[in-house]
């Protein structure tokens, strides 16, 4: 290569005129305007107009007549001010253009199967199939960027509060995140398999053990799972453990680690400490653990208004114990029968049965339900919702209260939604505490953890464990950013007879805990410190910071939602040989294709 660049496609200005240049980039786009031909020449860093005229040389110009889009190129020439119509204000090099005097085509490329404009309207599979040229998208180059910044200020913030960064293995064996394991099998020992981690948090625990008090790494985790938009099979995490701590202590230095990345990525100042809701607060108000504080629309509870109603579904739901909530929504009053009916379907697609409805316009109680209610009903109604002169009132009653919830939950970020209630430029963050311990599991008859079986209860619970264990809290904290789960973490268990409690609690025999966890539960009677930790998911924080929709936008080389590599085409069948040689005897049939392992 003979045309070294001297400069970025996105440095030049006034500054430079008269100057001469070396620029290599790609070829953003070309026009040729009778008699002169223009580039915009396109790297990492931006674009600079390149102008090939035959005042200047016919033979470059005559030449540059074959430069089409996404070609590399290589150009020599001078920097001179564009005429004033011709100057691009929203372009940082938009007063200057390159003469070139000399160019170089460096490579050729075939015309691209998408435009790579800022925002393309193609299916993702075709982006991810080229992602090689889906990355070349500024908007997708930017993501990048802010990414490795967020790794750089977060070694930063953890260094200097005294984390150490250690690795953990990959190659390991099962780690108790609740979702299914990726596993590899060994060579050397036939029949057996190594798990990828779904977490570190193991390790983490033991390096406490180990003395090396504050620990952090950015790290890969495996989790077999349904995929979404925020989650994929392999994912990073901010992973952290604090030796000596309480729930407050670390909550105090995520909180630090939120301001800083703030301040140093976006120039905001966060106003800590971030606001603590219950776990049941959060479920009672708002519906999720996961609330969305950037606009009201409370749940309001109505279990104490209807308690004599004579509307069977309410009554009946009251006797069994259940939830009776209600959506309060002025922006909504307006909706008519079809949209109530949206909603209604909308509710039953996410599990719930339906919702209940009437207007309150003044003093006046109509449609949906309201025919079943008595005069005092209305009554006592008007005066729980003394302030709204107009609304939609809708309800969603069920006998268990925290699907009444969750439903209240969904319907409440349905509405924020539709009705454009959400202040997009908020940013609130909060924790969620006091969570369960554990919740029941129909599937598997017993109870599970709800984080991990690692978190430790509340100490003064301990004795409910044997006879309430749904009545046990955990030590355990979410960190809540505008409605993503970023973070969760907990204080852990770090005496083995708590753990082999926990462990009774979740059913979980003494010998399945030794061949699980005995090395762990080993650990424990060596002298280990009280200990607690948390892990951010750093695709989700990356993805929020970068103002995206998807986690996708925001990983290099993502997996689709059925978790496939398209461009690289992964996962794949092996070679017989291979699998013998793994002592692995397929019980799937598959087919031609496996040939070559392709
Ligand atoms: P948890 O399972 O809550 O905790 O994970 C921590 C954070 O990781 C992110 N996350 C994911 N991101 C993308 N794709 C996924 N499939 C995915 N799963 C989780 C979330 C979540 O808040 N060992 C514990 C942490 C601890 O207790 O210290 C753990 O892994 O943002």
């Amino acid at each position: 290569m003979q045309l070294k660049r001297t400069h970025t496609c996105g440095e030049l200005n006034i500054d430079y005129v008269g100057q001469e240049v070396v620029l290599n980039g790609w070829v953003d786009g070309w026009r040729d305007l009778g008699g002169v031909f223009f580039i915009d020449l396109r790297d990492r860093f931006g674009k600079t107009q390149v102008v090939f005229s035959p005042e200047i040389s016919p033979e470059i110009y005559n030449r540059s007549k074959k430069l089409r889009s996404e070609f590399v190129v290589a150009a020599r020439g001078t920097v001179r001010a564009r005429p004033d119509d011709a100057q691009n204000s929203d372009l940082p090099t938009g007063a200057i253009e390159v003469y070139c005097t000399e160019f170089e085509i460096l490579n050729t490329s075939k015309t691209t199967p998408f435009e790579l404009k800022e925002y393309v309207e193609v299916t993702e599979d075709l982006r991810f199939k080229y992602r090689y040229l889906d990355l070349r998208r500024p908007v997708l180059q930017r993501n990048f960027i802010l990414r490795h910044q967020l790794a750089q200020t977060t070694r930063k913030y953890f260094a200097e509060n005294g984390f150490l960064e250690i690795e953990t293995p990959l190659l390991t064996k099962s780690t108790p995140e609740g979702a299914r394991d990726f596993v590899v099998p060994s060579r050397m020992h036939p029949g057996k398999f190594y798990a990828l981690p779904q977490s570190p948090q193991t390790y983490k625990q033991i390096l406490m053990v180990s003395g090396f008090d504050r620990y952090f790494q950015i790290v890969r985790c495996f989790r077999d799972e349904d995929l979404r938009r925020d989650r994929q099979p392999e994912f990073t995490q901010i992973d952290l453990e604090m030796s000596f701590v309480d729930e407050e202590d670390v909550m105090v230095v995520m909180e630090g680690f939120m301001k800083h990345v703030y301040r140093e990525m976006l120039g905001i100042d966060l106003i800590t400490p971030f606001p603590r809701l219950t776990y049941r607060e959060a479920m009672e108000n708002y519906g999720s653990d996961k609330p969305d504080l950037r606009y009201d629309l409370k749940i309001r509870k109505m279990n104490d208004v209807f308690q004599n109603t004579g509307f069977k579904i309410f009554s009946s739901v009251l006797d069994k114990g259940g939830f009776i909530g209600a959506l309060v929504c002025r922006e909504a009053f307006g909706y008519s029968r079809k949209q109530i009916d949206g909603l209604n379907e909308y509710i039953r697609t996410v599990g719930g049965k339906g919702i209940a409805h009437f207007k309150k316009s003044g003093e006046q109680i109509d449609g949906g339900i309201s025919k079943f209610f008595s005069d005092e009903e209305k009554e006592l109604l008007n005066r729980h919702l003394e302030g709204y002169t107009e609304a939609l009132v809708l309800i969603i009653a069920d006998p268990d209260a925290e699907k009444s919830q969750t439903m209240l939950g969904f319907l409440r970020e349905k509405l924020a939604n539709d009705l454009n209630l959400i202040d997009r430029e908020k940013i609130c963050l909060s924790w969620t505490v006091d969570f369960p311990l554990l919740e029941y599991s129909e599937e598997e008859k017993r109870y599970v953890a709800r984080h991990h079986p690692f978190t430790s209860p509340r100490m003064d619970e301990l004795p409910l464990l044997g006879s309430a264990p749904q009545q046990v809290h955990a030590r355990a904290y979410d960190l809540i950013l505008n409605g993503n789960e970023i973070a969760g973490g907990s204080i852990r268990i770090h005496r083995r007879d708590v753990q082999e409690k926990v462990f009774a609690t979740l059913n979980i025999s003494r010998e399945e805990a030794s061949k699980k966890f005995g090395f762990l539960l080993e650990a424990l009677e060596y002298g280990a410190p009280p200990h607690g930790g948390i892990a951010f998911g750093f695709d989700r924080l990356t993805m929020l910071l970068a103002n995206t929709e998807s986690i996708r936008d925001v990983i290099a080389f993502p997996k689709t939602t059925s978790a496939l590599a398209l461009m690289e085409n992964a996962p794949t069948f092996l070679p017989d040989e291979q699998l013998r040689e793994l002592g692995i005897k397929l019980a799937v049939p598959t087919g031609k294709t496996r040939e070559n392992g392709v």
